[in-house]
């Protein structure tokens, strides 16, 4: 398949196991853009769960602004037909890695793989990001450290394997925090935290995902043109 079809530069969420953090970095992402002026779609391409719309919901809601644009897509077809006129889509996936998160991976500029520090955890992902570098995203897969505990012994030997497997990790880790989740329970996501403390955590992850999708942007611009 060829790059270029979407029609923005496209930042993905996927992994190979369910709960490890996607959709809160999707969501930190797209309120990240639009704080920074930018247009964005939040896709939201798991329909069992519908995270990011039902929390959009709870946004409109609670009338936090700015407005983010959520909404589900069944397919990477009804994406790329749908009239999109933004800067980024950000695209949030299911638990489980299916063709379509191969598909997404194919044409995303940067496909995040959060994932949790144990082998447990690595060893799914590694393998999924193995299959998506074959499927030709190499180059494009970035790793990140996510739901991260307090020990650093732990996220070290985590850093570790990822480098020992050749895969790019991003520099900033998503540290476990129940303030994090309560600000996604009430519609709100990174920066917009309640928790003082929270923020600078918040902003460090922001910039370092979008510091990498920048990155990928030329790409993504060479493709349209
Ligand atoms: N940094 C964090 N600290 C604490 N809780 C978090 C953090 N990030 C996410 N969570 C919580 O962990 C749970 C799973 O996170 P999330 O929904 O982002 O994962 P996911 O990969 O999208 O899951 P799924 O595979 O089910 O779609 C949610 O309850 C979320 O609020
Ligand atoms: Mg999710």
């Amino acid at each position: 398949m060829t790059k270029g079809r979407l029609p923005a530069a496209t930042v993905s969420f996927v992994s190979q196991k369910g709960g490890v953090g996607k959709s809160a970095l999707a969501r930190l992402f797209a309120v990240g853009a639009a704080h920074r002026g930018k247009r964005v779609l939040l896709a939201d391409f798991d329909l069992e769960q519908l995270t990011c719309v039902e929390w959009n919901a709870a946004r409109l809601r609670a009338a936090i602004e700015p407005d983010i644009d959520a909404r589900a897509f069944k397919s990477l077809k009804k994406l790329r037909h749908a009239e999109v006129n933004v800067d980024f889509i950000v695209a949030d996936t299911r638990g489980l890695a299916d063709d379509l998160t191969k598909e997404l991976a194919e044409e995303s500029d940067v496909v995040f793989l959060p994932t949790g520090t144990s082998y447990d955890d690595l060893r799914p992902t590694l393998a999924l990001a193995h299959r998506l570098a074959k499927r030709g995203a190499e180059g494009r897969i970035v790793m990140v450290l996510s739901k991260v505990g307090r020990s650093d012994s732990q996220a070290a030997r985590a850093v570790e394997t990822i480098a020992e497997a050749g895969f790019e990790l991003l520099g900033e880790h998503w540290p476990l925090r129940d303030g994090f989740q309560a600000d996604l329970d009430a519609g709100r996501a990174g920066r917009e935290t309640r928790y003082p403390q929270l923020r600078e955590i918040a902003e460090k992850m922001e910039n370092a995902l979008f510091k990498r999708a920048e990155a990928a942007k030329p790409r993504a611009s060479a493709a349209a043109a």
